[in-house]
């Protein structure tokens, strides 16, 4: 076997931070390759990029999870030993919990209570002379998914809400102080679903069948309930990152104002559904997954031992120039004729949802996108005023500095 190209230096921790999205692709450009090894956060890890290795970090026979989330980043984002942790059957059955909300009917109501709370947030951001859409769309963005997965939410507690859930999203790349709030925030939010799940269990509280909160409170395994605090985690693991969404709401504000030429071609479905995808290609969001080597085995020449961590470059296969003609071009367009092989364009992971650990939320995703952007062409005018827009490509998770600001907007639409 050959040896994997390795980046010489003690522990690469340090370049992560200095250099954010950027990491992966100048260290592959630098040495002409789709895998290098390097030391990361004390670890030796097998860094890969390209179509095919997206294909063998979803091969399952090849490729597991235990013990490849960094516990830091369970304690703010993901919730400790939820399911993006899980391999195998145990995988499987609480995945089915996840895939069971995502049904044509449930998706259709998700879309019109996403279109009621844009008509409301267009009134209220009228009201205001200047509104942040960032900070709006989360507040908006919790709303939905509260009324959608049936958790109750007072108007006078959803701003905070929606902030808390915004830093345990935030403290994901974060170190010191950024990291602590997450992680104290998490402990709260983790206390509120909870609550949640406790009342609908012992009857104080009514669910339908078929929402998210009933789901998850009564999903069995081994003819078990979960854990009320598993099942806090869970639902948290639907409402937290449709919130961060919000992150490609703002993202799609700033390509309408720098691409203004796509605002007249955002008619039909197709196009709205184009622009949500390039959205989600072109800007940076998930940087990187982990998972680790199941045992020893051969890729191209190279030997993967077992228990090496791996990861996989999501950021760099969005931008890689063999997958995207003009990469660098915001191109909704491209989606036209675009053949996805599942493991081409993977924002939200790749594989299959069902028996892997690609996202389930893509629709939810992509379904928020379209209706903010729908919103703000067709029913809102508004001005955006002097500001910095520009993306910090070493902070991770990212967004437009000042988090897209705007004045003067009045509704002019239904
Ligand atoms: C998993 C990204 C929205 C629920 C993932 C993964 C990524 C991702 C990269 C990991 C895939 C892997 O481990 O191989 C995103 C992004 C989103 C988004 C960028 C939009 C901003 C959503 C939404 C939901 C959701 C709206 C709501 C249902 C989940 C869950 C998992 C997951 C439950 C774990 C799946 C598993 O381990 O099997 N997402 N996601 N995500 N996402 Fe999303």
């Amino acid at each position: 076997t050959k040896q994997i190209p390795e980046v010489k230096m003690f522990d690469s921790t340090v370049n992560v931070v200095t250099e954010g999205y950027n990491f992966v692709g100048k260290r592959m450009s630098q040495m002409d390759t789709d895998v290098f090894e390097a030391r990361i956060l004390g670890k030796k890890m097998i860094v890969m990029t390209g179509r095919d290795a997206a294909e063998l970090f979803y091969d399952e026979s090849k490729i597991k999870r235990e013990g490849a989330m960094p516990k830091r980043i369970q304690k703010t984002l993901f919730g400790v030993n939820g399911i993006h942790t899980k391999d195998g059957q145990k995988h499987k059955i609480r995945k089915a919990m996840f895939m069971s909300m995502m049904t044509d009917e449930r998706l259709a109501h998700l879309r019109t209570i996403l279109q009621e709370e844009w008509k409301r947030k267009g009134l209220e951001m009228e009201q205001k002379k200047r509104a942040v859409l960032f900070d709006e769309s989360e507040e908006l963005i919790l709303r939905a998914m509260c009324r959608w997965t049936g958790v109750p939410l007072t108007d006078a507690e959803s701003w905070r809400r929606a902030y808390e859930v915004g830093v345990m999203i935030d403290a994901a790349g974060g170190v010191g102080k950024r990291y602590r709030e997450g992680e104290k925030v998490r402990t709260e939010t983790e206390g509120w679903i909870q609550e949640v799940i406790e009342a609908v269990r012992d009857g104080r509280m009514k669910t339908e069948e078929g929402t998210p909160v009933h789901t998850v409170a009564f999903h069995e395994e081994e003819g078990e309930l979960l854990d009320a605090h598993m099942a806090a985690i869970e639902l948290l693991n639907v409402i937290r990152p449709a919130v961060a969404v919000a992150r490609f709401v703002a993202f799609a504000a700033l390509a309408l104002n720098d691409f203004p030429e796509w605002k007249g071609k955002l008619s039909t479905t197709k196009e709205l559904n184009n622009f949500a995808n390039e959205v989600r290609r072109f800007y940076p969001f998930t940087p990187f997954l982990p998972a680790v080597v199941k045992e020893d085995f051969e890729w191209k020449g190279y030997l993967f031992k077992e228990d090496r961590h791996v990861i996989l470059d999501v950021h760099g296969i969005n931008r890689d120039p063999r997958i995207w003609e003009e990469p660098e071009q915001f191109n909704p367009d491209r989606f036209n004729d675009f053949v996805d092989d599942r493991f081409n364009f993977i924002p939200q992971g790749g594989g299959d949802p069902d028996t892997g650990h690609r996202c389930p939320g893509e629709p939810i995703a992509v379904m928020i996108i379209e209706e903010s952007v729908r919103y703000l062409t067709e029913s809102l005018s508004y001005e955006v005023p002097e500001q910095d827009l520009t993306i910090n490509m070493v902070r991770m998770p990212t967004l437009p500095k000042d988090r897209f600001v705007m004045e003067n907007i009045r509704v002019t639409g239904k």
